[in-house]
């Protein structure tokens, strides 16, 4: 059931070309321009008319939502928050008639993004699933939605239903943008056809598979790690540090990059590991004096950089490249490295990868 694999999650996170496919299947066809979400149809007027998304989720299922706040403010200009579920369901949320709710769930049984939709339902809200397990509780308590095909996901660190759940966001994010008239023709039609694309280039972020496990070889005995990144690569650093603390029991954190000099600065020194998603994208330059701060004070840098860069390889100790692509479409990729290398640490550790201590694949209780 393996599939030849040592662990569901590596199984897993070599899935993705097939998840993230299956999650546009039947959606999106660049070479007629065609978006379609099924379940979305009925209430596209509505989202392009929102002046409000909010967007309630746990855990990895949470930085999916903070890629999307990214997307939907950008593409499609509308205002986003992100809470996680256990905190907006025990405060007084100010959400009515007029706003919008996206509930993200890989499992769809969560507890707390469960009782956050009742709540919202509760005040008026319209509330959008995203969720991979069909008829699973949240899928049935929403009004409409779009589902992820990534497959049963049995390994408790979630990895393809990150990358399906992105997916599926960037396809509303980007349907709804075109249905307000708010993204120029051009950038539509590149955005689908690069979308189309990113399975393939995911194929060609494992050919570092290799280098990768190198690269966890040498840390496997770091006893922390900081991940850092800009823009829509913040949250990427985000999910890198909980997949690595949560499977192989390694202290890391992530930070967006600018960050670092109101604090964790001071924790680097030449014993700290810290990653770098730097890959070409709209803050390329700031992140580059980010990597050299951190040089300047000893740290070990890991780059996730963008294929072809000569810049950054000399200045750190080790990258890892992944293919251009529209920045937009940036966490798809530069997301594999992190899910490989906090895989490969673990087994070096002799972690129980699948079924790390003190989790469960889906917490129906709070
Ligand atoms: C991390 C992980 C958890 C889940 C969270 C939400 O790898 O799996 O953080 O993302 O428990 O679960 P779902 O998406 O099922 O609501």
């Amino acid at each position: 059931e393996k599939g030849g694999y040592d662990h569901f999650m590596i199984k897993e996170i070599f899935e993705q070309p097939r998840s993230i496919a299956d999650s546009m299947r039947g959606r999106l066809r660049a070479e007629d321009a065609h978006l379609q979400l099924g379940g979305l149809e009925a209430y596209l007027d509505k989202l392009a008319e929102t002046e409000r998304i909010v967007i309630v989720a746990c855990g990895t299922s949470w930085h999916a939502g903070l890629v999307a706040e990214y997307l939907f403010e950008e593409l499609a200009r509308i205002n986003v928050e992100v809470e996680y579920a256990s905190e907006f369901r025990y405060r007084n949320p100010v959400i009515g008639e007029n706003d919008i709710v996206i509930a993200i769930s890989q499992s769809g049984e969560t507890a707390d993004t469960l009782a956050a939709i009742e709540l919202a339902k509760s005040k008026g809200a319209i509330i959008f699933g995203v969720c991979n397990v069909v008829g699973s509780s949240i899928a049935r308590a929403t009004h409409a939605g779009a589902y992820t095909h990534a497959g049963p996901e049995i390994g408790v660190a979630s990895t393809k239903a990150f990358t399906a759940q992105v997916t599926v966001l960037t396809l509303m994010a980007i349907a709804t943008a075109r249905r307000k008239g708010a993204i120029q023709e051009e950038t539509y039609g590149h955005l689908l056809t690069e979308l189309e694309c990113i399975p393939s280039k995911v194929t060609q972020v494992f050919e570092n598979a290799t280098r990768i496990k190198e690269i966890a070889f040498i840390f496997t005995y770091a006893r922390n790690f900081i991940y850092l990144g800009r823009g829509l690569n913040f949250p990427v650093a985000l999910e890198g540090a909980l997949k690595l603390k949560e499977i192989s029991y390694i202290h890391a954190e992530g930070y967006p990059a600018a960050e670092m000099k109101h604090g964790p600065i001071a924790l680097i020194d030449e014993d700290m590991p810290v990653v770098f998603l730097a890959t070409k994208d709209s803050s390329y330059e700031k992140i580059v004096s980010n990597i050299q701060e951190v040089k300047a004070r000893k740290g070990r840098v890991i780059a996730i950089i963008t294929e072809g860069d000569t810049l950054i390889p000399p200045m750190v100790d080790f990258v890892i490249e992944v293919p251009a692509t529209h920045e937009i479409l940036t966490p798809l990729l530069s997301v594999i490295p992190l899910q490989l290398l906090s895989y490969y640490v673990a087994v070096m550790r002799g972690r129980n990868v699948d079924q790390p201590r003190n989790l469960a694949k889906s917490v129906t209780v709070e």
